[in-house]
């Protein structure tokens, strides 16, 4: 072989290399794209439902058992009108209020959960009598619902309590699931242990706000309140 052909058989030899340098370099940048974008994907999903947790009051995402949506709409079946389910998390309770005839509401800070709920509600062809709002409970003004509905945990329910019974009108019934306020006595409740509701009239927990009755008073009335069936 001639020093010429020697030449430029090293170049070819050389550019081959070069070329699968660039390809592997190539390939690495979509790798990290992929990855990279994965971990942007996966975070911007997992977000919302990790920042319950990390605000003062953790409230997370724990839908209501099938039980629990029974009691809600039993405690409820002599009633019509607006409701609202604060922290409404995937709008099971909305969406089962609207097709016995509320118009139901939902406030949630997570937006995946508030956009899942929209599809279920039209899915279930509820969306004319659902709406579905991105926003934090403690923003938000109840006063236009004449039912409520709180799953709540409780370490938030007596500054809700306080909140609830400035906004709400005297005709107002609010149900708590799973957790019972700490001073409002409950008119009457439905189901059992982890699935009871407790029910509460707007009129009596007004009342005794703007009486002022001691707090120690109202939970020592706070006995035994009669089923709601
Ligand atoms: C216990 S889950 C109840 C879900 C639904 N109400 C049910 O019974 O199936 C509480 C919901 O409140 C939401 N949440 C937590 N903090 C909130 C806030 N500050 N404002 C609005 N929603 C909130 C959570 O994302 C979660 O979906």
């Amino acid at each position: 072989m001639s020093q010429e052909e020697l030449f430029e058989n090293s170049g070819q030899c050389g550019g081959g290399v070069n070329a699968d340098k660039r390809n592997k370099s190539f390939l690495g940048l979509i790798a990290t794209g992929v990855v990279g974008g994965s971990l942007v994907a996966l975070y911007a999903v997992a977000a919302p439902f990790v920042a319950p947790a990390l605000r003062k009051v953790c409230l997370p995402f724990v839908p209501a058992t099938p039980a629990q949506v029974q009691n809600v709409l039993q405690a409820l079946r002599a009633r019509s009108g607006t409701l609202v389910d604060i922290g409404s998390g995937d709008g099971r309770i909305v969406i089962a209020a609207a097709k016995h005839g509320f118009q139901a509401s939902g406030f949630e800070l997570n937006p995946w959960l508030v956009w899942y709920s929209r599809y279920k509600a039209w899915r279930a062809g509820v969306h004319r009598s659902t709406s579905f709002h991105i926003s934090d409970l403690w923003k938000a003004s109840f006063a236009p619902y004449s039912n409520v509905v709180i799953f709540g945990v409780p370490q938030m329910m007596d500054q809700l309590e306080l909140k609830l019974s400035s906004e709400l009108p005297v005709t107002a019934k609010v149900v708590a699931c799973r957790f019972p306020f700490p001073t409002w006595i409950p008119e009457c409740t439905e189901g059992e242990g982890i699935d009871t509701v407790w029910v509460y009239d707007a009129r009596t927990f007004k009342t005794n706000l703007h009486q002022g009755v001691a707090r120690n008073t109202l939970i020592e009335k706070q006995n035994k309140p009669d089923s709601c069936s």
